[in-house]
């Protein structure tokens, strides 16, 4: 008869299980491995179905139609990696993406504008603004340590030097609500939307901005001090940066490959001033910027381009970042360079809902990268890592994956201290409205009923075992 431990059983749900591993446990059976154990009663495997599903769906295995098939799963971790003691796991989000109701920055506007090739608007986003208490209890309650999302600037400042404390206050009682469950605010200052009032006044293509936004730090840190764990200052700054001011299909919409040169520039002196602005008003929070990265491939004699392409995409803002507490890495899939510029999608290759490779190795190549190029001197955070896609086998599949990439890279000695899924709902995706499914939650468009997919379960899985 096939034995596993009681205590295996008995997982303490506010704890991490990693703490309490003992070695004979490990090596004795797969499940302690995965939850993390102390050794002591034996329990028949037999009567687990009956007794203990409910741990076996917080385990992330009880999407198993039966005990056999969740027991594969167990015999399959025997070759379970932890991540290291401490390890962060969480997940992303960002305003427009899930508030609802931002009519006041530069993308709604963008979003009705004809011929910008949005194909919806925002609209209720997922009602987050209102349910964001939500979104707090199912981070809680999947067993993540922390939530990303970020604050929106126009409803801070909904005109220049006009400041809404009940806007604030908002995120404050967010930020509290989540400390109170246990959970960590992680906090983005610019996800890519920018207050209608600045955008009209040249927005980030005017050097005046950075000093803008470093006010705009300055007060919401100030307010926010004492309630949040991290500070992310810009998210993405090169994707605003080259997708607004030369692709053109970002707001502001303009296609100037000078001036997007003039914009990064613009982006890093923010960023710089942000990082000041929020030491000084919420002392002893980390900060750190977080970056777009992409495997970049050279294929055919592509390496000079590639190198060139990749200067301006990602070298210049991680140079800038000298100083930082932490680098956030967000990485989806690669780029593949010719000697003339992008060459697509390789044939063959899966390819997914946004238009890219299903691609998970892209995650470790960045990571790799941002060590070397920062000279291992400051600690990596995976603040994004994700796949839109409505199969979810395949989001399983494509993080466990991307997962294994980490651990190698860990296991070379890169500091990656954390890993956040992007995203925690299925949400606004940008220009491609609401078609791509990144979450890990389903949200009904209607009604907003948030339902985690089996995809939830098991990250949260693998997050409470701290292993993979
Ligand atoms: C952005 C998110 C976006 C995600 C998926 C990242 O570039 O920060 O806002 O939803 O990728 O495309």
């Amino acid at each position: 008869m096939q034995r596993v431990h009681r205590a295996v059983l008995g997982i303490d749900r506010s704890g991490r299980g990693d703490e309490r591993l003992t070695g004979n446990l490990a090596a004795e059976h797969p499940l302690a491995i995965l939850v993390g154990a102390d050794a002591s009663e034996d329990v028949d495997l037999d009567r687990l179905e009956v007794e203990e599903r409910d741990e076996l769906v917080d385990l992330g295995l009880g999407h198993s139609s039966s005990l056999a098939q969740a027991a594969t799963l167990l015999r399959s971790s025997s070759m379970s990696t932890p991540f290291p003691e401490g390890f962060r796991w969480g997940t992303a989000t960002a305003a427009h993406q899930i508030e609802g109701g931002n009519w006041n920055n530069d993308w709604w506007q963008w979003e009705h504008t004809q011929g910008s090739g949005c194909v919806e608007s925002s609209g209720d986003g997922c009602d987050s603004w209102n349910r964001w208490p939500e979104d707090v209890a199912l981070s809680a309650e999947l067993g993540f340590d922390n939530f990303r999302f970020s604050v929106e600037w126009s409803r801070i400042e909904p005109e220049e030097g006009e400041w809404s404390t009940a806007a604030v206050d908002h995120y404050r009682r967010e930020c509290d609500a989540l400390l109170e469950a246990g959970v960590e605010p992680v906090v983005t200052f610019h996800h890519f939307t920018t207050p209608r009032w600045l955008a009209a006044k040249g927005g980030w293509t005017q050097p005046s901005t950075a000093d803008a936004f470093a006010r705009f730090c300055e007060y919401t840190a100030g307010r926010l001090a004492g309630s949040i764990r991290r500070a992310c200052t810009i998210n993405e700054p090169n994707i605003v940066s080259t997708m607004g001011h030369m692709a053109g299909v970002f707001p502001p919409g303009l296609r100037d490959v000078e001036l997007r040169r003039a914009v990064n520039r613009v982006f890093i002196d923010a960023h710089q001033k942000a990082v000041g602005a929020i030491r000084s008003a919420a002392p002893g929070v980390p900060v750190g910027l977080t970056l777009a990265m992409s495997d970049y491939q050279a294929v055919d004699g592509g390496e000079s381009k590639r190198d060139q392409i990749r200067r301006r995409m990602e070298d210049e803002f991680l140079d800038g970042t000298s100083g930082d507490d932490f680098i956030g890495v967000q990485s989806y899939s690669r780029t593949r360079v010719g000697p003339s510029g992008g060459i697509g999608n390789e044939e063959g290759m899966p390819v997914l809902p946004m238009g890219y490779e299903f691609y998970p190795q892209s995650l470790e190549a960045t990571l790799r990268r941002a060590w070397e190029m920062t000279k291992g001197e400051i600690p990596l955070l995976v603040t994004e890592n994700g796949i839109g896609t409505d199969d979810d086998d395949q989001r399983i599949d494509y993080v466990r994956q991307a997962l294994e990439g980490v651990q190698r890279a860990i296991a070379d000695g890169i500091d990656v201290r954390g890993y956040t899924y992007w995203s925690l709902l299925d949400n606004f995706e940008w220009a491609f409205g609401y078609g791509p499914r990144f979450g890990l939650v389903s949200v009904d468009r209607t009604t907003f009923a948030r339902t985690p997919k089996p995809s939830a379960h098991w990250l949260a899985g693998i997050a409470r075992a701290n292993a993979l």
